[in-house]
């Protein structure tokens, strides 16, 4: 059969009445689908000898039970993070104004939903995030806090949230840096310095010994002037006795952009004592989706996988909501979307068995 684009198939009126069950193929009819045939992709990652194969949730996702029943399966996802619920606000309000919308005022509400759905699934849980530049309240940005007051700030938020959500993974620090290797100047750098880094790191660390606390960022995942930047902070970091014990890389890829120095940049991470963790999955492309573009981004999920799988001390990966219906992607990215493994009618796409492949 002659392979036609969507516009051919709605103006058949297929796309509007084919309602694509799991496993079914999708709704837009002329693309590809997964072929693979596996009880789920955390029991690979554990074959593999990682420690899980996790994706992102979040609250308003919940009440859709096509996508809990993927996501409760702890054979394909071992581990979920928070993708809004645990950040000091949220970005849209739906998360009952995340976990500290006043100073001092603690609400972990939604993240608990969280934290308690992974607990019934059996499923680690990472903990997303204590200081970060974005969904920040307005009271910590036009607070003009002094030095002494900021720092303050930082170990009561990052003690109270790590100390709520003991024994986990924590992204302590998110993005740090700007894409040139130069700190990112936001109240926190400009207030502090750099300082603020060991400061957030410590209090999350004496909050909860058993926690293991991670700085994440993207744009580091290849050589270069940020990861450079990110491997001096690390070893700045050590020699002063700071705990840092993992560094996250992000992972928000383009289709036929995935750097080719992945696996030489991990083993430079691995080699300044520091686990590493795929934190924030998805491969985006320009839209419409093609079956060509679809081939490419199959290669590049095993190409992700594959290089997590050549470098001991890359832990696990977790991909940034499984499914094109729930990404972030066409939210920021304008034009561009379908980054996920599953689609929009939770089909899994060939990016699935790429996943497969690179295990
Ligand atoms: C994104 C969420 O997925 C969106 O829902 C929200 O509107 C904005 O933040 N890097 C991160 C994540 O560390 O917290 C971001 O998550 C995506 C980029």
């Amino acid at each position: 059969m002659t392979i036609k684009n969507a516009a051919f198939w709605t103006a058949l009126g297929w796309l509007t009445s084919v309602a694509a069950a799991p496993g079914s193929p999708s709704a837009a009819a002329s693309l590809p689908v997964s072929t693979s045939n596996v009880a789920g992709l955390h029991v690979l990652a554990k074959q593999a000898g990682k420690l899980y194969f996790g994706t992102a949730t979040d609250n308003p996702e919940l009440t859709n039970t096509s996508y809990t029943a993927i996501l409760n399966n702890s054979q394909m996802f071992g581990q979920i993070t928070a993708a809004n619920s645990m950040k000091w606000v949220s970005a849209t309000g739906l998360h009952l104004d995340a976990t500290e919308p006043q100073q001092g005022v603690f609400t972990f509400a939604a993240g608990d939903v969280i934290a308690n759905l992974a607990k019934q699934n059996g499923q680690l849980l990472r903990g997303h995030n204590c200081v970060w530049h974005n969904q920040l309240p307005s009271w910590v940005t036009a607070g003009n806090f002094n030095a002494a007051q900021l720092t303050q700030i930082i170990q009561t938020r990052c003690s109270t949230l790590v100390g709520h959500y003991k024994g986990q993974v924590w992204d302590v620090v998110n993005e740090p840096f700007n894409d040139d290797g130069t700190f990112r100047q936001d109240v926190f750098f400009n207030t502090l310095g750099q300082n603020y880094i060991a400061t957030a790191l410590n209090a999350a660390k004496a909050a909860d010994p058993n926690a293991k606390v991670y700085i994440n960022d993207f744009n580091i995942e290849g050589t270069g002037a940020k990861a450079t930047s990110m491997k001096n902070l690390i070893k700045s970091l050590k020699s002063q006795g700071v705990p840092i014990e993992g560094i996250g890389l992000q992972s928000h890829f383009i289709v036929g952009e995935v750097p080719t120095t992945l696996v030489q940049n991990m083993q430079e991470f691995a080699a300044l004592g520091v686990e590493i963790a795929i934190t924030e999955l998805d491969v985006r492309m320009t839209l419409p989706e093609t079956a060509a573009l679809l081939a490419q981004q199959k290669k590049d999920y095993e190409t992700v996988i594959a290089a997590c799988q050549a470098v001991p001390q890359c832990v696990g990966i977790t991909v940034w909501d499984f499914t094109d219906k729930f990404s972030w992607v066409p939210g920021t990215f304008a034009g561009q979307g379908a980054a996920c493994p599953w689609d929009e009618n939770f089909v899994r796409k060939p990016a699935f068995d790429g996943i497969v492949a690179g295990f």
